[in-house]
């Protein structure tokens, strides 16, 4: 089969189009025709390595995955038909751990526990065959493309993920527990449905055009917020308008915390999404009594400074986030699917075309997803 293959770490050059076996499966394994691929930030830190991470060479990037699959799966946990559609969920997992076990698969406390295609021994999806564990295929009965479909396993759960249990915490936070809500979906049609509780809540998301910008700036949108997102340069903010901000901040020419606070009255948001270690920044623009940071990335930064007085003056909460589960993947495509959103794609690259795809994303001059197509039609 074509891959793009990487034997050392690098920088774009060392991703090779080559041949390179077809992948073998075992029993709990399915063989996955891969359609596309979508770039993320983790293939680049993959690429170039990262201080204590490891992976095995040769290796094969790319977590974020839509295919068919190659022949009829008759697994006690799945029954489905050769060439059905597919998405692959990322994170491997053992299935048995005490997350695991009630569903919450990107907790997973294996040592074995890794994203297909990241800092794993599992090969990801730029090569036209991936073999996965049975238990990662989730069947695609939704309306979007296949390229659509391979942008929204990574950037888009994480971001679904994280502005859900935010709002979780905000109901606790904010005296909400009198409402019954009896699962976690319905909370978030009863947040996004109820004015009188999202009329005011606000939300601060770095990046309008990266993955995690995006997902974030539409998901908040049609829950009800009020969305503040930064840019880099001048040409996204028309971008970032488009997609529904209601301010846009170009971090190359104005200061966040000022522009923030004066769009706020002063207040500070309720919820900031900083996928980027910019925490100093974050805490200063979290309202008082109730602000909640959700930490995804460290694209910026992997070493921050805060001030611990103003952090618990604040009554700050912070979380880490790390993806989501297999439910809200399920879930989160229904989510979109009900509130008509579409994954935004930047740019499609054919599969040879891996290191210009790379290189875009480096230069950070996308708005939305890069997706590699990996099937020629
Ligand atoms: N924990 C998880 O499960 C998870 C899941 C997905 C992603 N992530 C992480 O989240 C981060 C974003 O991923 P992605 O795929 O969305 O990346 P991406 O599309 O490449 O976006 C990164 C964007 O961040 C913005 N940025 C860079 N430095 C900044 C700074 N100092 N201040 C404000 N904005 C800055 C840039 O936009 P502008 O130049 O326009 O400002 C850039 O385009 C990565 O670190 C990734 O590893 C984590
Ligand atoms: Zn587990």
């Amino acid at each position: 089969m074509k891959a793009v293959v990487l034997h050392r770490h690098g920088g774009v050059d060392a991703l090779r189009y080559q041949d390179f076996p077809e992948p073998l499966c075992s029993k709990d394994e399915v063989l996955v025709n891969v359609h596309a691929c979508s770039v993320n930030r983790l293939d680049v830190w993959v690429r170039k390595g990262l201080a204590g991470r490891e992976v095995r060479f040769p290796h094969i990037l790319g977590c974020d995955i839509s295919g068919y699959l190659t022949s009829d799966v008759d697994h006690p946990n799945l029954k489905m038909k050769k060439g059905s559609k597919v998405v692959v969920y990322p994170m491997i997992h053992c299935g048995s751990c005490r997350f695991c076990r009630i569903g919450k698969e990107s907790r997973c406390i294996s040592s074995n526990a890794s994203i297909i295609g990241g800092f794993s021994s599992w090969h990801g999806g730029y090569a036209e065959y991936l073999k996965v564990p049975v238990r990662n295929i989730i069947p695609l009965e939704s309306y979007l493309s296949m390229e659509e479909a391979a942008s929204i396993n990574i950037a888009y759960l994480t971001a679904y993920s994280m502005i859900k249990y935010a709002m979780r915490l905000m109901r606790d936070i904010n005296g909400y527990d009198d409402v019954t809500i009896a699962t976690t979906t319905a909370a978030v049609d009863y947040l996004a449905n109820t004015n009188t509780v999202n009329d005011n809540l606000s939300l601060l998301v770095y990046g309008a055009g990266s993955g995690i910008g995006v997902a974030s700036v539409q998901f908040a949108k049609v829950m009800g917020y009020k969305v503040i997102a930064t840019v880099g340069s001048q040409d996204k903010l028309e971008k970032a308008y488009a997609l529904g901000c209601d301010l846009v901040i170009d971090r190359s020419k104005q200061d966040i915390v000022r522009e923030v606070m004066k769009f706020t009255m002063g207040e500070g948001v309720d919820l900031v999404i900083d996928h980027v270690g910019i925490w100093d920044t974050s805490i200063k623009c979290l309202k008082k009594g109730s602000g909640i940071m959700a930490v995804c990335g460290a694209t910026a930064s992997e070493h921050t400074n805060v001030e611990v007085r103003p952090f618990y003056n604040k009554l700050a909460l912070i979380f880490g986030a790390y993806l989501g589960s297999k439910k809200e993947l399920v879930e989160m495509l229904r989510f979109m699917q009900e509130h008509n959103i579409r994954p935004v794609i930047d740019s499609v690259f054919a599969l040879k075309d891996a290191a210009l795809a790379h290189t875009k994303m480096e230069m950070n001059n996308h708005f939305g997803k890069i997706v590699i197509k990996v099937a020629s039609i």
